[in-house]
């Protein structure tokens, strides 16, 4: 089912002039990816978010990507309960920033795959090739309840997906009127016009880390979007992912998620970690998450949970990147090391926190050789 099409070489992809590509992850959510009572978190109001985007656009900062969410996980902050919806977003975002690359995250499940082809198409077009698609395909059924849909099986969401996926492709390639007849997907009479720009599509992307969901990604999508346990842990996992793609003919590039506080001196970083994510943690929320991710996700394991707790508190179970510039260079030169293509990362106030990391951590990735000049 792989597609004729394929991405832009000027998309976010495995072909792009950065070794690293660098995403900043969750800014469509109150609090980002970090569940703490601190006054100064994360917010989520549009103003800063176009702000943030334009900031990153202007860095060179490879791409944008949202939590695709749609209930709070409680709490005394009702962490992530203020989202703003990922097509919409990424589309106004699109349409004021010149070069970065914005995704949505949507739940397979959730959208009627003619709608989402539209919907696809058009964000594509006002920004030029610049819109990549992250599909997730379900997990919490508190969200799934808003809805009134009752999830599939574990294995089974990933085969939707795929279906799902294989029918927006037909629409974005396909020329003239066409029936689609999948096991979940019957399309009669359909027409798709326009298609994506330029000739070529959307960046696909997918979060799931079970067998399932990898299998889903080195079939169908360019880009895996996972946790990382460790380094270690990490280069087999990219290894086996590329592995795979490469027995159905195709390429992937596997990206982690992380969180960053970077300071002047590791003192400085580790006691506002330690402030943010312990003393001021918003443990409700933080339990409520793991204890629906234990029920519903293969992605970690109990030993990891018992383990990360505070990696919950502080990113969502990211890879933390705490420290001065010179130790998170150093850190995400390791994140390539194991064969990473990119990582997508959150701070708990964006604005106030990513000045520092361009004007002291970009520079020195450009040194390192993992990113160009800006
Ligand atoms: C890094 C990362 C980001 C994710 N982002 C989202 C998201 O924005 N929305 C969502 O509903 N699920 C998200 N998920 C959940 C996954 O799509 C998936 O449903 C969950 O991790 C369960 O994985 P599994 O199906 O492989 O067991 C994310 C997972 C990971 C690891």
């Amino acid at each position: 089912m792989e597609t004729q099409q394929k991405p832009l070489p000027s998309r976010v992809n495995q072909f792009s002039a950065n070794k690293l590509k660098l995403g900043l992850f969750g800014s469509n959510c109150s609090s980002g990816r970090a569940a703490t009572r601190v006054p100064e978190r994360w917010g989520a109001s549009w103003d800063d978010n176009l702000k943030l985007a334009q900031m990153a656009d202007d860095a060179g900062m490879d791409l944008m990507l949202p939590i695709g969410r749609w209930k709070g996980y409680g709490g005394d902050t009702n962490f992530e309960g203020t989202t703003l919806e990922t097509v919409t977003w990424a589309c106004g975002l699109l349409a004021q920033t010149k070069q970065i690359n914005v995704f949505c995250t949507v739940h397979a499940p959730l959208v009627h795959p003619v709608y989402a082809a539209k919907q696809f198409v058009t964000v594509d077009h006002v920004s030029r090739g610049r819109f990549g698609v992250n599909i997730v395909c379900g997990w919490n059924q508190d969200e799934f309840d808003m809805f009134g849909v009752e999830q599939r099986e574990h294995d089974d969401r990933y085969a939707y997906g795929a279906e799902w996926l294989a029918a927006i492709k037909a629409m974005w390639e396909r020329e003239g009127v066409f029936d689609f007849d999948g096991q979940f997907i019957k399309l009669k009479g359909v027409e798709a016009d326009p298609k994506p720009y330029g000739g070529t599509r959307p960046l696909i992307m997918n979060a799931g880390a079970s067998p399932a969901g990898r299998a889903f990604s080195t079939q169908s999508c360019d880009v895996l979007f996972r946790p990382l346990k460790s380094l270690e842990s990490g280069a087999e996992e990219v290894r086996d992912t590329i592995a795979e793609a490469a027995s159905h003919g195709r390429e992937i590039g596997v990206y982690c998620n992380g969180y960053v506080v970077c300071r002047p001196t590791k003192k400085e970083a580790e006691e506002y970690h330690r402030y943010y994510s312990d003393e001021m943690a918003d443990w409700d929320a933080v339990d409520h998450l793991i204890a629906i991710n234990k029920i519903n996700s293969e992605s970690y394991s109990q030993e990891y949970f018992k383990a990360f707790r505070q990696r919950f508190a502080a990113g969502h179970g990211g890879m933390p990147l705490v420290g001065t510039p010179d130790e998170i260079a150093d850190t995400l030169a390791k994140v390539s090391e194991a064969g990473f293509a990119g990582i997508c990362f959150s701070f708990v106030n964006y604005l106030d926190e990513f000045p520092y990391f361009r004007d002291e951590v970009l520079p020195r990735l450009e040194r390192m050789g993992l990113r160009t000049k800006r």
